[in-house]
């Protein structure tokens, strides 16, 4: 990471557990330069205490009441990333949501996070990698992909490109292509390889039913472009991981809520010690 004087800058994180709609009414508008989130899907998933489980026209209501309020929030030129996957049994999902939004946002690039992949080299070798949940059926594959939508009001933020860069396979193209400068550095393109850490016990190791890699926030950092300066957001905050992802990259304010203080704290706890700002409590636990 750039930052310099990397040990005297660091993240001041503000996690409530709060309803994210309530919660973000408190933020000034057009203060915040990044979200990076991950709603849950309607799917019926087992969290501590959310009900997965809204009506169909509910759900697409309450998404557009939450992104309303990111909306006020970002600024002109912030990028709002939005991830959300499909299932077998509603694989119009992602994309029914992305119609709804685009009544509030522009959707200016669309990435796909793999979670696993196999990949035939030119020998003709097989390499798999990363980690998926196998599903045992006889109409649908194994799902190994999401969506990171990339949303903005108006489609014209600009990014960061090469922050998220990978080196030409081909060199020859470094000295071939003026835009290069002479850097052996190319957009990596939309497509994200991010598997989940191997783990050995779910319970200890990742006690959140659905969660994103933290690589995954960093990409959108990143690829949003930062300084020290940027404050980031995450309405569904869950164990935290766009928080860590603002701490390993050293962005100044991070906002966070859940609606579980259970999430909350977990979030801190995989934190660590960091620079809480004092009015950061729980709001269940506040004294009247
Ligand atoms: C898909 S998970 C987010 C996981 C997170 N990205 C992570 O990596 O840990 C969605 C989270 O939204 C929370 N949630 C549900 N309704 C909420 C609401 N109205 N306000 C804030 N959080 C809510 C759930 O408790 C759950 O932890």
């Amino acid at each position: 990471m750039p930052r310099k004087n990397h040990k005297q800058l660091q993240t001041e994180f503000t996690l409530t557990a709060q309803d994210c709609i309530q919660g973000m009414r408190n933020i000034p508008t057009e203060s915040v330069d990044l979200v990076v989130t991950s709603p849950p899907y309607n799917i019926g998933v087992r969290y501590n205490s959310y009900e997965d489980c809204k009506n169909p026209d509910d759900y697409l209501h309450w998404t557009l009441a939450w992104a309303t309020e990111i909306k006020r929030v970002l600024k002109p030129n912030g990028s709002f990333f939005l991830n959300v996957g499909a299932t077998p049994s509603n694989p119009v999902f992602p994309h029914e949501l992305i119609v709804e939004l685009s009544k509030l946002f522009v959707l200016q690039n669309t990435f796909h996070w793999i979670k696993s992949i196999s990949v035939e080299t030119a020998k003709g070798d097989m390499l798999s990698a990363g980690h998926f949940k196998p599903i045992n059926s006889r109409r649908f594959v194994n799902n190994c992909h999401e969506f990171v939508f990339h949303l903005t009001k108006n489609g014209t933020t600009p990014l960061d490109r090469l922050r998220l860069g990978v080196p030409y396979a081909d060199k020859s193209n470094v000295k071939r292509w003026a835009h290069t400068k002479g850097q052996d550095v190319r957009c990596r393109g939309n497509v994200w390889f991010i598997p989940y850490k191997t783990i050995r016990n779910r319970k200890m190791q990742r006690p959140h039913p659905a969660t994103f890699p933290t690589q995954l926030a960093v990409n959108c950092i990143k690829i949003h472009g930062y300084t020290f300066e940027i404050v980031m957001l995450d309405p569904f905050l869950g164990m935290g991981h766009a928080a860590l992802a603002a701490k390993q990259c050293g962005i100044r304010k991070f906002i966070g809520f859940d609606i579980d203080p259970r999430y909350v704290e977990l979030a801190r706890m995989n934190i660590g010690p960091s620079r809480f700002d004092s009015s950061c409590t729980l709001a269940s636990k506040r004294k009247p």
